[in-house]
C-alpha cells in the first residue's frame, strides 16, 4: 500500500481536492488513516448487502472508488451469484478497481461504469451503497439523488450510507473536530498535513448534520432509518424501503 504523503510538504497554495491519479495511487492508505472505523464499516456493509441482496435485482455502489466494498462483497457472497454495478466519475480509481476484478475468479459479476452518479440510469436494486460520497455532491443535488435511490430500490431493499457529519451545536461540533484531528495525528499525519488537507477539502467535502440526513431520508420516502454506527463526526445509516411499497 503506497503511503499518502500528498500534503506532507508545504504547498505554495493548496488546490481543491480531487480524486485524481495521485490520490488514487495512495487511496487505501489515505482512507484507512482518515476515516475512523473504515474497515469495520466496509465489512458490515458487505455483510448487510449479502443479507439483503435478492436474485434478479442489482447491488449498486455509488462512488465505488477503487473497489474496497466490491472486493469485500465478492468474498462475502462466496459461490452465490450476484449482479453489481459500481459507479464512479474518477477514471484512475476505476482503473485500479478493474485490475482487481480481472484478477478475481468471480470479478466479472461487477460492472464498472464511469459516470456522475446524479446522471446514472438506475435499475431495480435490492441494495444501494453510498459510502462517503454524498458529501461531495452539490447540496442542491442531494435530495434528488436520495429520492431516486428510494425509487430504484425494490420493496424491502436497503440504502447503506456513511458520511462525515457536522454537529448542529457548536461546542459539540468543535469537540468532534478536535477528536477527529487527534485520530489523524495518531495515524501519523502531521499538523501541516492535517491543515493542508482541510484547506483542500474546503467547499469540496461539505458535510450535513445527522438531522439533515434523516429529514432527507424521510422526505424521500424512507420510514425505517437507523444509525448502526457512529464515531464522533462519522455516521453510518441503514435506510429500509417498506415491503409493501413499489
Ligand atoms: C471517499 S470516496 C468513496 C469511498 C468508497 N465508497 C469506499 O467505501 O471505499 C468518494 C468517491 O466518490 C467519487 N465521486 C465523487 N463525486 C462523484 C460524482 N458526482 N459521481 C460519481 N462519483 C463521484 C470520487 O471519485 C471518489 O472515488
Amino acid at each position: 500500500m503506497s503511503q499518502d504523503t500528498i500534503y506532507s510538504k508545504k504547498l505554495p497554495s493548496v488546490p481543491p481536492f480531487e480524486f485524481n491519479e495521485n490520490v488514487a495511487g495512495v487511496f487505501n492508505d489515505m482512507i484507512h488513516r482518515s476515516v475512523p472505523l473504515y474497515r469495520e464499516t466496509v465489512k458490515r456493509q458487505a455483510q448487510l448487502a449479502a443479507r439483503f441482496y435478492t436474485k434478479g435485482t442489482a447491488i449498486i455502489d455509488l462512488g465505488c472508488s477503487n473497489g474496497n466494498f466490491g472486493m469485500r462483497l465478492l468474498n462475502e457472497m462466496g459461490k452465490r451469484p450476484l449482479r453489481m454495478i459500481a459507479v464512479d466519475n474518477s477514471a484512475p480509481m476505476l482503473a485500479i478497481y478493474q485490475k482487481l476484478l480481472d484478477n478475481h475468479p468471480s470479478g466479472n459479476q461487477i460492472e464498472l461504469i464511469q459516470a456522475n452518479i446524479q446522471d446514472l440510469a438506475m435499475e431495480p436494486a435490492s441494495v444501494v451503497i453510498l459510502n462517503l460520497t454524498l458529501q461531495f455532491l452539490p447540496i442542491a443535488e442531494r435530495d434528488a439523488l436520495i429520492t431516486r435511490i428510494h425509487q430504484t430500490l425494490t420493496p424491502g431493499g436497503i440504502l447503506l450510507i456513511t458520511e462525515k457529519v457536522i454537529h448542529e451545536e457548536s461546542q459539540l461540533s468543535a469537540l468532534q473536530q478536535e477528536f477527529y484531528y487527534r485520530f489523524k495525528g495518531e495515524n501519523g499525519y502531521s499538523n501541516l498535513e492535517i491543515s493542508q488537507k482541510r484547506d483542500a477539502l474546503d467547499n469540496v467535502l461539505v458535510p450535513d448534520s445527522v438531522e439533515t440526513h434523516t429529514a432527507r431520508f424521510n422526505a424521500a420516502g424512507f420510514t425505517k432509518v437507523d444509525i448502526w454506527q457512529k464515531w464522533f463526526n462519522f455516521t453510518s445509516f441503514i435506510c429500509m424501503k417498506d415491503e409493501e411499497e413499489s
